[in-house]
């Protein structure tokens, strides 16, 4: 039996779709990268914005009709959009068989047996007091470095223009207990890197009677053997506490990079958004990060053409670009979700301008991306070798702990060649940047 998984959005949704894999391989199903030959499709879905949304349509339009040549193929939607819709995906989408929410992740096998006995379409969408699929362990995959973690899921923020808290639900911390053994079980299986997950991470346990903070959690991630690197995301800037801001000074295991989502640098836009902070308090936590970790990678997501912004607040998004100097931005045009809040707020910015103010936001943010990589070269990096470059032919590819990709060539050593593989960690010379990326050449000792 083959599986065929395809996957929209964020990292959590990646993380889902390793532990579908990993639960239909104890089934006997091997994954497949081709649709028509497999016996269950799955779509993990996401409707954060309409975009992903509307290539799921896309895509059942494709895979549904595979069924007149392969009547037993099973399909099912899980994921946001699933969550969102419920059965009427199945009304629109005659053929589809399953949809399953994104607290029901562990019953999709039962599932599908149950469509395969019975032929009918099934649809189970309900919220958990404890969200199903939190417990999956999803095996690392042969050679694989680094693993993704999930500690907890769904939100309580409700920022006015999210649909995350409706179709995640709330707030869930999965026990520490869980989260230590599964990265010690990831750690034995030779993973050196780890990424927590969270919807905001920054609020782990608090809601948990008896569970440990978030920094108190990394610091038990980072007594773990093995494990070499600790990231985490998403982290919300009113939650950054000063607790684990030190932990960046502490930890000599968790990388100096942070994704921190800012949205918009204006406070009459940030307070309309209900994001609980100002860009005067941002900054603030910024400059705190700085002074103890002077060279934090920064990254950001920033929404453009909210419903309100002018241009002169536009104006004071790009002058938060250019005081953070952020390493990179995920940029979107605001894309009305329904049941939201800012769903109802009127004054809406056209579709042009949204596009031109992406483009402006994008455009300034090359300029800042690339002064950052240039202002590399010169300098030595610790860079975790993930596997050979795209450009093959003895050309290797890692990232630095601030997660930069680095390129470089296999370096011939005096006496022999030195042998490499994903997993090494080497000292690499920076001496060149390019748009996004950097290349290097490992610094070889000189008796070596
Ligand atoms: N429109 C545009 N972008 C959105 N995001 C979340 N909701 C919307 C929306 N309605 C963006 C935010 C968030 C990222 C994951 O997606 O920037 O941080
Ligand atoms: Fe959405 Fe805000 Fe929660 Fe992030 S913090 S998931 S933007 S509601």
């Amino acid at each position: 039996m083959k599986i065929f998984i395809e996957t929209y959005g964020c990292q959590m949704n990646v993380c889902d779709s390793g532990k579908i894999t990993h639960l239909f391989a104890s089934q006997g199903y091997q994954p497949t990268r081709d649709s028509r030959s497999a016996d269950l499709i799955v779509i993990n879905t996401c409707s954060v914005r309409e975009k992903p949304e509307l290539k799921l349509f896309s895509a059942l339009g494709r895979y549904i009709p595979l069924k007149r040549q392969r009547p037993e193929l099973v399909i099912a939607v899980g994921g946001c959009v699933a969550q969102q819709w419920g059965e009427k995906l199945q009304q629109r989408c005659p053929g589809l068989d399953i949809v399953f929410g994104t607290h029901q992740l562990d019953h999709l096998p039962e599932l599908v047996t149950a469509v395969r006995q019975s032929h009918k379409a099934l649809n189970s969408t309900d919220f958990l007091d404890c969200p199903g699929g939190l417990e999956v362990m999803a095996r690392p995959g042969a050679g694989a470095i680094s693993a993704m973690v999930t500690i907890m899921q769904g939100c309580d923020n409700f920022c006015s223009y999210c649909i995350v808290p409706h179709v995640r639900g709330r707030e869930y911390s999965r026990a520490s207990a869980a989260i230590i053994e599964e990265v010690r079980m990831l750690a034995a299986a030779g993973i050196k890197e780890v990424m927590l997950l969270g919807q905001n991470v920054n609020s782990y346990g608090l809601k948990a009677s008896g569970e440990i903070s978030f920094a108190k959690l990394l610091k038990l991630v980072h007594e773990i053997e093995g494990i070499e690197r600790i990231r985490f995301t998403t982290s919300h800037p009113k939650d950054m506490s000063d607790e684990l801001i030190s932990a960046f000074t502490t930890l000599p295991k968790l990388c100096p990079s942070l994704h921190l989502p800012m949205q918009a640098g204006s406070d009459a836009v940030l307070k309309r958004m209900g994001r609980g902070y100002t860009a005067a308090s941002y900054l603030e936590k910024v400059e705190k990060l700085r002074r103890v970790v002077p060279d934090i990678a920064l990254t950001t997501d920033i929404i453009v053409g909210f419903p309100g912004e002018s241009e002169a607040d536009f104006q004071q998004t790009l002058s938060m670009l250019e005081k953070v100097g952020y390493d990179q931005i995920y940029s979107f045009k605001y894309s009305t979700r329904p049941g939201t809040r800012a769903a109802d707020y009127e004054d809406v910015v056209a579709d042009a301008e949204k596009r031109d103010r992406l483009a402006r936001c994008q455009g300034l943010q090359d300029k800042i991306s690339q002064a950052v990589l240039l202002a590399q070269v010169g300098k030595v990096a610790e860079v975790l070798v993930s596997g050979p470059s795209k450009r093959g032919e003895d050309e290797w590819s890692g990232r630095t702990p601030e997660s930069r990709i680095v390129n470089f060539p296999a370096p011939v050593s005096a006496r022999a060649a030195v042998k490499i593989a994903a997993g090494d960690i080497f000292q690499v010379k920076i001496v060149k940047a390019f748009k996004h990326s950097l290349r290097g050449e490992v610094v070889v000792d000189a008796g070596s």
